[in-house]
């Protein structure tokens, strides 16, 4: 079967790649290699109500993901080999998608107790955070540093500082100043989750002008919207970072442009319906993630000329899997058949009744998106996304 698109005419047989060839420039389709989130929250184990390895699953499937990384802040908390096994068993053989568990750095996130980043990486363990809770003590994440550099892992930071309330950008950016600081002393390893002001953004910057090992990720929401779009009192629009000026959000694009900000990760953090149609103030922090994260991102970037579409596909496919280490289906002659189908052309409405994920509630609701992943090619099946139907070929 021949697959043409605007960036490449692929042929499979036998759900292996046969020929690859220039693609027609009149296509309104292009093709890439399913996207890799490396940050999400899929709730199970003690989260069900939220959302479950099953539906998060269908949920990345439907949003073009063929690789996840999930975060530990689970009941209990992914930090000891138990919960470790039955994320990754009862994770497996759904719509070929690889779930990758990050664990928590320290036990129930909470105490300064270092986990065993070596046993359980050995275990399955794709890398370390406490992701929701920062670290604020700088001499636990000094030994944090130097213990992940030992084990060769991959450390995402949750950089927060306490001190000031969440919706101050002090919050983040002095937790980013005084982390960078320790990276440059011991010379280790860190990715930056959810990245959102623009002062971080600059210190980042800075950073790898120098030379240290950082890397750094945002999230749609982040160039999506600003805190001026929370017109009513309204807890679907609550995230932690939280939303932030304007300016963050030009500053945001930015970094994404000149290669400050990696990638763009999910941060996929599903809540009960009615928790999140609580007031913005008591409402939990977090929105769901994957089924409009490559439609946020084409429309606000690539059709406003901020990225290209290759630019777009490093911060979904290959700075994820270089930044965590991770091999994926690229697209190459005699290898499987593995690629998303993405129509540029299609236009849609938002509606969270039709998504996958269990939190139909969305601050996205009714806005209309461009660009969408409509077909997942895995072997010799062809998944339409659009009318849930599976072709064999
Ligand atoms: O909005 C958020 N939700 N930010 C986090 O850091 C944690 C996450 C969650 O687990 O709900």
């Amino acid at each position: 079967m021949e697959f043409t698109a605007k960036n490449l005419r692929i042929n499979i047989s036998n759900g292996i790649i046969t020929d690859i060839q220039p693609g027609d420039s009149d296509s309104s389709l292009y093709i890439s290699p399913r996207f890799i989130d490396l940050h999400c929250h899929l709730r199970e184990p003690g989260g069900e109500n939220k959302e479950t390895l099953k539906s998060g699953i269908e949920s990345a499937f439907y949003g073009g993901y063929g690789t996840i990384f999930t975060m530990p802040n689970t009941n209990p908390v992914c930090d000891n080999p138990d919960t470790l096994n039955y994320i990754l068993s009862n994770s497996k053989n759904q719509y070929s998608i690889i779930v990758k568990p990050i664990c928590a750095i320290t036990s129930g996130l909470s105490s300064e107790n270092i986990t065993d980043f070596a046993g359980l990486k050995k275990l399955g363990a794709c890398g370390f955070s406490n992701d929701g809770k920062p670290i604020e003590n700088m001499e636990v994440l000094k030994k944090v540093l130097i213990k992940a550099k030992q084990s060769d892992v991959f450390l995402v930071s949750h950089a927060e500082n306490t001190s000031y309330p969440p919706q101050d950008s002090h919050s983040e950016w002095t937790a980013v100043k005084r982390e960078i600081d320790i990276v440059r002393e011991t010379g280790g390893k860190l990715h930056f989750a959810h990245i959102s002001t623009k002062e971080s953004i600059e210190l980042i910057r800075q950073a790898k002008q120098e030379g240290l090992h950082i890397t750094a990720e945002t999230a749609p929401h982040y160039f999506t919207f600003s805190r001026e779009d929370i017109t009513s009192d309204d807890g679907r629009f609550k995230m932690n970072p939280p939303l932030r000026s304007p300016e963050d959000v030009e500053a945001v694009k930015a970094g994404l442009k000149d290669g400050t900000i990696d990638i763009i990760a999910t941060d996929h953090a599903p809540h009960t319906r009615g928790e999140k149609l609580l007031d913005y103030d008591i409402a939990p922090p977090g929105i769901t993630g994957f089924e409009t994260a490559f439609s946020l991102a084409f429309t606000n970037l690539v059709r406003t000329d901020y990225l290209t579409m290759e630019e777009l596909i490093d911060k979904f496919v290959y700075n994820p899997a270089k930044i965590a280490g991770v091999k994926f289906h690229s697209i190459e002659k005699g290898g499987i058949a593995e690629f998303n189908i993405i129509d540029l052309n299609k236009k849609y409405t938002v509606l969270g009744t039709k998504f996958k994920t269990k939190c139909k509630i969305t601050p996205y609701e009714g806005i209309e998106l461009a660009g969408k992943v409509i077909s997942v090619v895995v072997g010799n099946k062809v998944y339409n996304l659009e009318n849930g139907e599976t072709e064999w070929v």
